[in-house]
């Protein structure tokens, strides 16, 4: 059973709409999204109604293609819009509320003045590659979460530094949101699910699986070491035509380095990021490092 989500385009009728959830102290969930809605958006929506739905709260999808998170060079005007499609996505996984609201809603005084700094982690990996993102990503966020005001946030760990560094301003910024990070939906071969695979071809679909099978080779390696782990994630990207590696790296799960030495048992994260055609990919899993040496753990 699934019944159609209001769909709120303004501030105001966002306000009006979540007015009686405030007033009855029920908890608000937030699902921000840019929209494009596949089955991992459908898990995120489901871990939102998993947190408040017991105790009677909305959830409320917000579906916002946020220019202030795109460069110059990259694909906003590309960016799929199917707003109908997610609509009904939201209302099969039982959406209460979709906020979708223009440019100019979100941006009324056109690009703000004040934005958030993501600081250090904001700098390495996706950060290098694309400067000035995470500080669209964070400005927008802060904004959904001022807007919405929700007791829980879900984002995907696909997007694993997003995830960290929204964790990390809602805890440097008081912001008073527990923020829910869900596992990322796959396809039977393992590959990631994004917005951007629509943008491969039969068979850079093909090639595109080479990054989860890399980190899952690295995954089952880890035990003997972050060394060992990368170099079984590199024989298989090795192994792999038409993929081409911007990084491949293994970080605490925090994205700070590895400690010199590593405990047996060390919870680790490896992320991958690689063109296939003309696509940008990233992928990431968590690791449990066993005793080698951790030298030499990026490329
Ligand atoms: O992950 C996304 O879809 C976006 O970066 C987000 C968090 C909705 C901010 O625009």
């Amino acid at each position: 059973m699934s019944s159609t989500p209001v769909l709120a385009s303004t501030r105001e009728e966002l306000a009006g709409l979540l007015a009686s959830a405030r007033a009855g102290g029920r908890p608000v969930g937030l699902v921000p999204t840019m929209g494009a809605l596949h089955e991992g958006h459908a898990s995120l929506i489901r871990a939102a109604r998993a947190r408040v739905g017991d105790r009677g709260g909305p959830v409320v999808v917000s579906i916002f293609v946020n220019p202030l998170q795109f460069g110059p060079n990259e694909d906003l005007d590309r960016y799929p819009r199917t707003l109908d499609a997610d609509l009904q996505v939201c209302a099969r996984e039982g959406a209460d509320l979709v906020f979708a609201p223009s440019v100019e809603e979100v941006y009324p005084g056109g690009d703000p003045q004040v934005t958030v700094r993501p600081g250090p982690v904001g700098k390495i990996l996706e950060g290098k590659i694309r400067p000035g993102h995470f500080r669209g990503v964070l400005t927008v966020v802060a904004k959904l979460l001022g807007l919405v005001r929700p007791d829980v946030a879900v984002f995907g760990e696909k997007d694993y530094q997003q995830l960290t560094l929204i964790r990390r301003m809602v805890l440097d910024l008081n912001l008073g949101v527990e923020v829910v990070g869900a596992e990322t939906v796959r396809e039977p071969d393992g590959l990631a699910l994004s917005s951007r695979n629509r943008y491969l071809d039969p068979e850079q679909r093909q090639q595109a699986v080479a990054l989860s099978r890399a980190l899952r080779a690295a995954q089952e390696s880890a035990g003997y070491g972050a060394d060992v782990a990368l170099a079984s994630a590199r024989a298989e990207l090795r192994a792999a035509p038409g993929v081409d590696l911007d990084y491949l790296v293994i970080t605490d799960p925090g994205l700070g380095a590895l400690p010199a030495v590593v405990p047996p048992g060390t919870p680790a994260r490896i992320l991958i990021a690689a063109r296939v055609g003309g696509t940008r990919l990233i992928d990431n899993l968590p690791l449990t490092l066993g005793t080698a040496p951790t030298s030499e753990a990026s490329e």
